[in-house]
């Protein structure tokens, strides 16, 4: 239970990271890009005043959400919500006292919680989840990133532009799984370029946090050492992982680790035994367009199937409530894209060419690459590409699939071609304004067919 409103997303989760991620992507591009623009500057991190502005900016939009609740007559009752039967819940507040209400319908969106890994304890303060990255302070010389998904490449970017080494060790061999494989293999090489450190196919058994106390700022003075030879320093925490192929275990120094590896549904304490609702074994709430197993109780978002996204949740709640109120709520899960804010970013919409392959649907794939493109060129920012995946037979948009700065802004376009059933066609034939990046768009579309004109 919160303070505040707006979830995951407003308080620990989107927003905190994008205001980081922009922040720290401005740092970096001042320390290290401004002079090939022909600008000469002398920049500093002051790590306190860019964690202040993130929290005005959290603040600032969760109590936009209040105001929207003001705004449409939304009652917020303060405090911890548990079923107690159909038609019933129990809130308690934070002073203990208790309240009953009544209601027809019940919807549960409690959302998710960082997934936890045996061996690996988090501390909030040297071994970090989401959240605890949020806050680092100071930046740690070397963090360890535990699965290379969403999260980590987010945060592990964050605090490689602002002065740590970032090694990222993942179970699988590759990165983001779920993203288009090429997409993935150029991002990867992108990430390491700027400096991260991979370590693929191997599994996490444990990160020991080691006591330290002795002064590490003063070397010269450790008991047993001399000021040219100190002793070693033991690494605040130890990080023992093996390869997944088999192979003797390794370990890893670190300053500070970061647990990344996936979120679970959070259900703990919500009475669903009184409705008698059982989550499947992955602690999911099962759902039929949003009905549960019991009568009157609806579920959403996070705590239920599918991406955990902030927007499919927003889509969801729209549908769900259209369908309380005997409307015809709907969501088209083939159109939920999916961005990663890192620099270059990732975006996606649709089938990756590996999910059309599997299903054997015949397509045909149209790709454009951003040093091609004028826009793209001139702002030193050429890295990446678009790639437009469509029907072979029909011509229809089935994927897109995208690296590059500022994609997340540029998926969208795809997003509503798509919920129009558009044809590559459609998007090669529209005219996009020159000079935008977008035209690498409209240049992949035309790709589908070989006519793509710029490259
Ligand atoms: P994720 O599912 O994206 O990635 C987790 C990674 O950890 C995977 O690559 C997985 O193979 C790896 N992994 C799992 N167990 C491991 C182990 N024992 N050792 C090493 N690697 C291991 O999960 P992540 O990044 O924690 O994100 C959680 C959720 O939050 C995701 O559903 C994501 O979509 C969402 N999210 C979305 C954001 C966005 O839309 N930009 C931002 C942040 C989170």
């Amino acid at each position: 239970m919160r303070a505040t409103l707006g979830g995951t997303c407003l308080n620990v989760g989107c927003i905190p990271s994008k205001a980081l991620l922009h922040a720290s992507e401005m740092f970096e591009l001042a320390s290290k890009d401004f002079a090939g623009l022909g600008i000469k500057a002398q920049v500093e991190l002051d790590l306190p005043a860019m964690h202040r502005q993130k929290a005005d900016s959290v603040a600032a939009l969760t109590k936009g959400v209040e105001f929207l609740f003001r705004k449409n007559k939304v009652e917020w009752i303060k405090g911890k919500g548990r079923i107690d039967g159909p038609g019933r819940v129990v809130v308690t507040t934070a002073d203990g006292a208790a309240q009953t209400l009544e209601t027809k319908n019940i919807v549960i969106a409690t959302g998710s919680e960082p997934s936890r890994l045996p061996g690996v304890e988090v501390d909030q303060t040297r071994i970090v989840d989401s959240t605890g990255a949020l806050a680092l302070s100071p930046v740690p010389k070397r963090l360890v990133v535990i699965g290379a998904g969403i999260i980590g490449l987010e945060l592990g970017s964050v605090w490689r532009r602002l002065g740590a080494e970032v090694t990222v060790v993942e179970y699988l061999d590759r990165i983001v799984p779920g993203a288009d494989a090429e997409v993935a293999t150029a991002f990867q090489r992108a990430l390491t370029k700027q400096g991260v450190k991979f370590r693929l196919g191997q599994k996490v058994l444990k990160a020991e946090v080691n006591q330290i106390d002795i002064a590490i700022d003063q070397p010269a003075k450790f008991k047993g050492g001399t000021k040219a030879s100190p002793p070693a320093i033991p690494d605040p925490i130890t990080l023992t992982f093996e390869p997944v192929a088999g192979g003797p275990p390794e370990t890893l120094g670190a300053d500070a680790v970061l647990l990344s590896v996936g979120r679970r549904p959070y259900t703990e304490g919500l009475g669903l035994e009184t409705v008698g609702i059982t989550p499947d074994k992955r602690g999911v709430i099962p759902n039929d367009h949003f009905r549960t197993s019991a009568p009157g109780v609806w579920v959403l978002g996070d705590v239920t199937s599918g991406p955990m996204l902030a927007h499919k949740a927003e889509d969801e709640a729209i549908a769900c409530i259209e369908t309380i109120a005997g409307k015809a709520g709907h969501v088209n899960y083939a159109v939920i894209p999916s961005v990663i804010y890192t620099y270059p970013e990732v975006a996606w919409v649709g089938a990756t060419e590996e999910e059309l392959k599997a299903q054997g649907v015949a397509y045909k794939a149209g790709k454009f690459p951003f040093t091609a493109n004028s826009r793209a060129k001139v702002n030193h920012e050429a890295e990446g590409f678009v790639k437009v995946l469509a029907d072979a037979a029909t011509d229809r948009v089935l994927g897109v699939h995208m690296l590059g700065p500022d994609v997340s802004e540029m998926i969208g376009e795809y997003c509503v071609a798509m919920e129009f059933a558009a044809a590559s066609e459609d998007i090669a034939r529209t005219c996009h304004p020159h000079p935008t990046r977008s035209e690498a768009l409209r240049q992949a579309a035309m790709g589908v067919d070989g006519w793509t004109m710029q490259a």
